[in-house]
């Protein structure tokens, strides 16, 4: 702990000793609270448990055990500690806008419009427009059926966390098909300087191409493969072994 309390840069101990590893860290956080709101900590942690902390929205030290309660003290008589920690402070304010401007740009959605089994539904058959990995959080999906917005037969779940700061959200459309009819997903979101409109092909022409392009590079790697073997065995079996004495 000694060497942690003068800390103010990031400090990294670990301790080894017969009773087991003592792991004491200190962190240095720049927190966001909002865009014009940030708090600057820095904290010493010894075995998980929070010793000492700076919080620049109280411009001094805190201690949490008896033995740091003093040092903080100490630490917030020192002006040259509170001076150093006001510029941490700034350049906290500085940096973490900049930062925050580039991780709000609009991330645009990967989508994909299939058909699913329909189960226990009125109607015969069920698609799901799956939009993945936007952001902001904000978005609008709906079904569009020849052009006009379907509003009855919707289902659709909230916009999820994907965990990684970027959300998804799956939107089903359960329905009849008439023959002829154009169904689509439209989906509107900051990314977009327009709404997107994706169309779903009832018959998939590409999935069938590829079983059969793969089906048909199949049969050529046989054939060579059966020419290959027969032609081995051709000049194979016409050797004769000469034994040596
Ligand atoms: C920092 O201090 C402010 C004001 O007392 C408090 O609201 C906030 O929770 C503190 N932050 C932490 C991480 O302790």
């Amino acid at each position: 702990m000694g060497v942690c309390s003068f800390f103010p840069l990031l400090c990294l101990l670990l301790f080894f000793s017969r009773a087991g590893a003592l792991f004491g860290y200190g962190l240095l956080r720049c927190q966001l609270i909002s865009s014009d709101n940030i708090v600057y900590l820095e904290q010493v942690y010894f075995n998980k448990v929070l010793l000492v902390q700076y919080n620049s929205t109280l411009g001094q030290y805190t201690g949490y055990t008896r033995q740091t309660k003093e040092i903080a003290d100490d630490l917030n008589k020192n002006h040259a500690f509170l001076t150093q920690e006001r510029k941490n402070e700034e350049k906290c304010k500085t940096i973490l806008p900049w930062m925050f401007d580039d991780f709000s740009k609009p991330v645009e959605p990967s989508v994909t419009v299939r058909s699913v089994e329909a189960v226990g539904s009125k109607h015969q058959s069920m698609l799901v427009c799956t939009v993945y990995n936007f952001y902001p959080k904000q978005i609008r999906v709906t079904w569009l059926r020849n052009g006009e917005e379907v509003t009855s037969d919707v289902t659709s779940t909230d916009e999820l966390s994907s965990g990684n700061w970027l959300y998804q959200i799956h939107s089903y459309l359960e329905f009849t098909p008439r023959p002829g009819e154009k169904i689509s997903c439209m989906v509107e979101h900051a990314s977009l300087m327009q709404p997107k409109i994706y169309e779903w092909d009832p018959a998939p022409g590409s999935e069938i191409n590829k079983i059969a392009v793969g089906t048909a590079g199949l049969l050529l790697g046989l054939v060579f493969f059966g020419t290959g073997v027969t032609y081995y065995k051709k000049n194979t079996t016409g050797q004769v072994l000469v034994p040596t004495s």
